[in-house]
């Protein structure tokens, strides 16, 4: 298969691009887009057989769930059985962004799309080029992470490229994406509500509307199976596998309490890999720089990947995916990366270099 690529302008785009991608969707393509998070792969949420073919394409495993993307929130409907007060409000107060809300199932998706469960995911994209296609499709377009399946989702058209050329029908190329990491995934099937998946719209977000909201995996709670109305352990969620996100290097996380600390682990740390003649890859934040030009022995000739300012979440977060993979291009066998805490946007960076490592230093 070719797979076309057309360069779409991100805030305006034009309306015959447009008309092509929404052509491929009817039809029951495959089409690459922006949104304001990560680049997602669609296709015709209610097309069982376009659904198979993202699985196909992705390598991703039937078990892994997709979300289903809207023109707008009047479009609820027309997959989802009853929504809860609450989903009303939140979809008013965040849509379009990036929260993806977890709702009964409606009838009309295949349950392909939602790996068998009687939920679904839902949200409403904030990107003109994803509102463009999904108004001019007229249907609701499931759309994963336009990734190969295990590796750090797209925030380019050419990461898209990387991963998916020749496997997909079309890409839409609309520049990088704004957030750079997915969703929040929110489950408000049950109560509290609970988030599946920290992303692009933070916690506090989230509890200054609604009130307290749980985190999968925090310690205090009960176990989720005691909190879902149906009682059910089957709650498939994007943590579910723990290397998600996992770039071929291997990354461990250095996380002390100081960021003075955390420097000192990651210096000695590089200097222990350098010796024994392995290339490595720093993610840190841009005024960490310093500290590994002058503040070690050496200079330690470490590939370096300034994420953005340390107290600037939304630019870190933005050029996280973009430097796992730049470190991979260049080779990196050990990639050390820094927390940077887990107060707003924090969570979610947090939650993927997590997931990334195969190690985590304190
Ligand atoms: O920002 C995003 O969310 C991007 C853009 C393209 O919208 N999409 C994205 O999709 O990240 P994906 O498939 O890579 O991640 C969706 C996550 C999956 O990990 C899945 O486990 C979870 O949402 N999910 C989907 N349906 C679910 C359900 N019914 N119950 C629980 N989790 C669900
Ligand atoms: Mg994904």
């Amino acid at each position: 298969m070719i797979t076309r690529l057309l360069r779409v302008h991100p805030q305006s785009p034009e309306a015959e691009i447009i008309a092509q991608a929404a052509a491929e969707i009817q039809r029951g393509g495959l089409v690459a887009f922006p949104t304001e998070t990560v680049y997602g792969l669609g296709a015709n949420a209610l097309d069982a057989a376009a659904v198979a073919r993202i699985f196909a394409a992705k390598g991703r495993p039937a078990e892994d769930p997709l979300i289903i993307h809207l023109a707008a929130a009047d479009d609820l409907p027309r997959v989802v059985r009853a929504a809860p007060p609450i989903a009303h409000e939140l979809a008013r107060a965040f849509w379009p962004g990036a929260l993806t809300l977890i709702l009964p199932r409606g009838a009309a998706v295949p349950l392909s799309v939602t790996a068998g469960l009687e939920t679904t995911a839902v949200r409403v994209p904030a990107h003109p080029v994803a509102l463009a296609l999904l108004q001019a499709a007229g249907t609701p377009i499931a759309a994963p992470s336009a990734n190969r399946f295990g590796r750090a989702s797209p925030t380019t058209a050419q990461h898209v490229l990387h991963d998916l050329d020749g496997r997909i029908d079309l890409l839409l190329d609309g520049g990088p994406t704004t957030i750079g990491v997915e969703s929040t995934v929110l489950d408000v099937t049950c109560t509290p509500p609970l988030i599946l998946r920290p992303g692009g719209v933070s916690r506090e977000a989230l509890e200054a509307l609604i009130g307290a909201v749980a985190l999968r995996g925090e310690t205090d709670l009960s176990p989720v199976s005691d909190r879902r109305p149906t009682g059910k352990t089957a709650q498939i969620s994007p943590g579910l596998l723990d290397k998600h996100y996992a770039p071929r290097a291997e990354l461990i996380l250095c996380a002390s309490p100081t960021t003075a600390r955390t420097l000192e682990q990651m210096g000695q740390l590089a200097q222990k890999f350098l010796d024994e003649g392995k290339k490595v890859g720093l993610l840190i934040a841009d005024q960490d720089r310093l500290f590994f030009a002058e503040g070690l022995p050496a200079q330690l000739p470490a590939l370096i990947f300034p994420l953005g300012a340390a107290d600037d979440l939304a630019q870190v977060a933005r050029n996280l995916f973009a430097g796992m993979r730049w470190l991979d291009e260049q080779g990196a066998e050990v990639i050390l990366a820094r927390s940077f805490g887990r107060q707003g946007l924090g969570l979610a960076i947090d939650d993927r270099l997590r997931r990334a490592a195969s190690r985590e230093i304190e």
